[in-house]
């Protein structure tokens, strides 16, 4: 037991709605300097070397999700929206088909609305659209997994019906967000372009192994990741003076929320259908911590932009190592895994580490804070805000 905690300690913690490893290395709260509640940061993320395992379901377990495929069907598509029931970004933004003058006065009124919103603040938000925007990561990601992955393209299977319509609609979020940013004025787009094209091109390895039972663990905790980070920039809009901007981040905190209810839903059904191997695919993820998906993000500047990113993220209180632990005891709660009987001794184990981590996580983020306060305040520029100072 002591060994792990010591582990943890080196791992720790997620801001940014981005999931990390975390190093601590202690930043002291810096003092107030713009219109939010400040929290303790601690901690910055390092992204975690692990070695590289494929395909770790055994083969006879694809027959599981052949067999779930009618209930996908009737349980899991349904969480999808019809097109056209859908919103787009065209509905946020200016509208370009009016006379000029009127788009522009639509411009200006953005421009104005978002004036006043600090700029760690914008480092927060570019983070998040930034990793929205390594959207073709993600689709290869679930497309890499034995079972339930897209095998021509456009395969009729249910599994691949569903991830070719998750990204259908998760692409929506970075066109808007980066639109909105691009329209603000506020953030330096060249850099901002550039990093999207350093992480898609770097790619992404949450340690999920080909394996769906992994894989599915992992975007369940993943898609309320990315709730709580957005929910969170769009409460920080309205009391920033952009109910314009809160209402698009509240719009894809939404989406993200009926996305976790489907991941979510498919890992019950395994804990139902095969209760060992879903706890041991849980407590698998959990040991190796869930690594954000943006954690190979890179400006060709700063080698460390995604730890800086996270730390402003924890700091700001968008997405924190406490709202890690949030989501551990929510998805314990929701699966009520400590309730589950009938499993094999290592599934018992595997039960236990998973029901008792968050107490854990939360005692060391407590200790690593303690540790954070006594240390010298930090700060650091960021290319997309034109090399401005934000504070870790
Ligand atoms: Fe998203
Ligand atoms: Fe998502």
């Amino acid at each position: 037991m002591q060994s792990s905690l010591s582990l943890q300690s080196q791992h720790l913690s997620l801001p940014g709605g981005h999931n990390r490893n975390l190093l601590t290395r202690g930043f002291r709260v810096p003092a107030r300097s713009g219109g939010f509640r400040r929290k303790p940061v601690s901690a910055v993320a390092v992204p975690l070397a692990r070695p590289q395992v494929t395909h770790s379901m055994p083969p006879e377990k694809v027959d599981v999700f052949k067999s779930l495929e009618g209930w996908a069907r009737t349980s899991v598509l349904p969480l999808l929206k019809p097109v056209e029931n859908c919103w787009q970004p065209h509905d946020f933004l200016p509208d370009p088909t009016l006379p000029t003058d009127e788009f522009t006065d639509q411009v200006r009124a953005l421009r104005e609305r978002t004036s006043e919103l600090p700029d760690e603040y914008f480092v927060v938000l570019v983070g998040d659209m930034i990793t929205e925007d390594a959207l073709p990561t993600y689709q290869t990601m679930i497309n890499t997994l034995d079972g339930v992955r897209d095998e021509t393209g456009a395969s009729a299977s249910p599994w691949a019906t569903w991830t070719r319509a998750w990204t259908a609609e998760e692409n929506r979020h970075g066109d808007l967000i980066r639109t909105y940013l691009y329209l603000s004025g506020r953030v330096d787009m060249l850099m901002i372009e550039r990093t999207v094209q350093y992480l898609i091109a770097s790619g992404m390895d949450p340690g999920t192994e080909n394996n769906p039972y992994l894989g599915f663990v992992y975007t369940s905790f993943q898609e309320r990741a990315t709730f709580v980070s957005h929910g969170n920039t769009a409460r920080m809009a309205r009391e920033g003076g952009d109910p314009v901007l809160a209402k698009i981040c509240g719009t894809i905190a939404s989406d993200e929320k009926r996305h976790e209810n489907a991941y979510q839903r498919i890992v019950e059904k395994l804990l139902e259908v095969d209760p060992s191997g879903a706890m041991l695919g849980i407590a698998d993820m959990m040991r190796k911590k869930i690594t954000m998906p943006a954690h190979l993000m890179y400006d060709g500047q700063d080698p460390r932009i995604f730890e800086h990113f996270s730390a402003v993220a924890q700091r700001m209180g968008v997405y924190t190592a406490d709202d890690y632990a949030d989501i551990l005891e929510f998805l314990v709660g929701r699966w009520k895994l400590e309730k589950m009987e009938g499993l094999t001794s290592a599934a018992r184990e595997a039960q236990d580490f998973v029901c008792t981590l968050a107490p854990r996580i939360r005692r060391l983020q407590e200790r690593a804070d303690e540790r954070a306060r006594k240390m010298q305040p930090q700060s650091v520029r960021f290319s997309w805000i034109f090399n401005k100072e934000v504070a870790l």
